[in-house]
């Protein structure tokens, strides 16, 4: 049994083919921003506090958009989970749920936006938007989503375009022929093999500020846009009314040499303000880093590899150790940190070199 995060990566190497394994794990260009998201977490040291009686146990509840959570962790939408692992999303919203942890639904699931909903029970669910051309299959994807109890619109804005994957030109990724993509209307039946590349075509290509505005008062759901590394781009994001923003460079999927997202987040928290809530995704593998996300000013943070391959080596309860180990390095963190509760995560955790 892997006792890390890490671990997973090799079993899950194992029960891929090389294009799917490569898929999940590669990023954009060199792997600039792929690296940098672990190396600039390893870099941050911490100050840890004594004698607060943390050993007799620590709580590390959790809030999103008011929803509770037993810790700060919610699973990253990402695509395509019916080609790691034949129940796809309903073993990872199983696996987050059962452990009280929230799930953000991909628009590419290959499980429909209702059949999530029924596998994660009352667990927290939001569902990420990929914007469509035809504003109709948004509206009717949102309505979906909200019929079935998800809490939250992620727009992701960091794709299209797609990023230059290459591993993916090495050894092409396709959708398995049998798969569909059921969230997206009239997609639910499998349409040839298409590339993740190709599926982006049906995206919107022009989606603008004024379009999160309108989706704001238009959908009636709390609004997160994903993809933020500008805090420009936090402020103007609090501007047209979102509830929060997620500090995201796609997992380093996208824009190569993109800042590391806990490099990008004190300066999105300054700009916030605490006028709406803010999370981090992007090279989370120990409880350590959620704890220097959190002392960072994150609210919680979004996991996608080890998820994925916790998937795929292990179906849902693979996804479901992965959670708890990250869980419990989290507590065991906190405790070590002096943190009874989230509430006494601070900046003091963190080491300041003095120049
Ligand atoms: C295989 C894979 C597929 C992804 N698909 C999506 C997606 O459909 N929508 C999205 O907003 N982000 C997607 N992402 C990005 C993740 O949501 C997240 O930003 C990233 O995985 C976080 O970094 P980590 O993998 O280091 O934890 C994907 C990531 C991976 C690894």
């Amino acid at each position: 049994m892997p006792t890390n995060l890490r671990a997973w990566e090799p079993l899950a190497k194992e029960a891929l083919d090389a294009a799917t394994f490569g898929y999940i794990a590669g990023g954009a260009g060199d792997e600039r921003t792929l690296c940098d998201n672990y190396d600039a977490f390893s870099r941050l040291r911490l100050v840890p506090r004594v004698l607060h009686a943390t050993a007799s146990g620590i709580d590390p509840s959790a809030s999103v958009l008011g929803a509770p959570l037993s810790a700060p962790i919610m699973v990253a939408p990402f695509a395509y989970q019916g080609a790691f692992h034949a129940r796809g999303e309903a073993a990872t919203a199983a696996a987050a749920a059962s452990l009280g942890l929230g799930m953000c639904l991909s628009t590419l699931a290959n499980t429909s936006i209702e059949d999530v909903a029924a596998a994660s029970g009352d667990g927290v669910r939001w569902f990420q938007l990929y914007p469509m051309a035809d504003q109709g299959l948004n509206d009717e994807m949102i309505a979906r989503a909200k019929a079935s109890g998800y809490r939250a619109v992620v727009v992701t804005v960091d794709l299209p375009p797609y990023g230059v994957r290459e591993r993916e030109l090495h050894e092409p990724f396709s959708l398995p022929a049998q798969l569909g993509l059921p969230c997206i209307p009239e997609k639910s039946a499998a349409a040839g093999s298409p590339t993740p590349a190709q599926t982006t075509e049906m995206m919107k290509l022009d989606l603008g500020w004024s379009d999160i505005a309108e989706w704001v008062s238009r959908w009636d759901l709390p609004l997160l846009v994903k993809g933020v590394l500008s805090p420009a781009d936090a402020d103007l994001a609090i501007e047209h009314g979102v509830s929060g923003v997620i500090v995201s460079n796609h997992g380093g999927r996208q824009l190569d040499t993109a800042i590391a997202t806990i490099d990008a987040l004190p300066a999105i928290i300054e700009a916030v303000a605490g006028r709406a809530e803010v999370y981090l995704d992007g090279g989370i593998r120990r409880g350590t880093d959620v704890v220097k996300a959190l002392a960072r000013g994150a609210q919680a943070i979004l996991l996608g590899r080890p998820v994925a391959y916790g998937l795929a080596a292990g179906g849902e309860a693979g996804v479901t150790t992965v959670l708890g180990q990250l869980v419990a390095e989290t507590e065991n963190a906190l405790a070590l940190c002096g943190c009874r509760t989230l509430s006494e995560v601070s900046g003091e955790l963190l080491h300041r070199p003095s120049r």
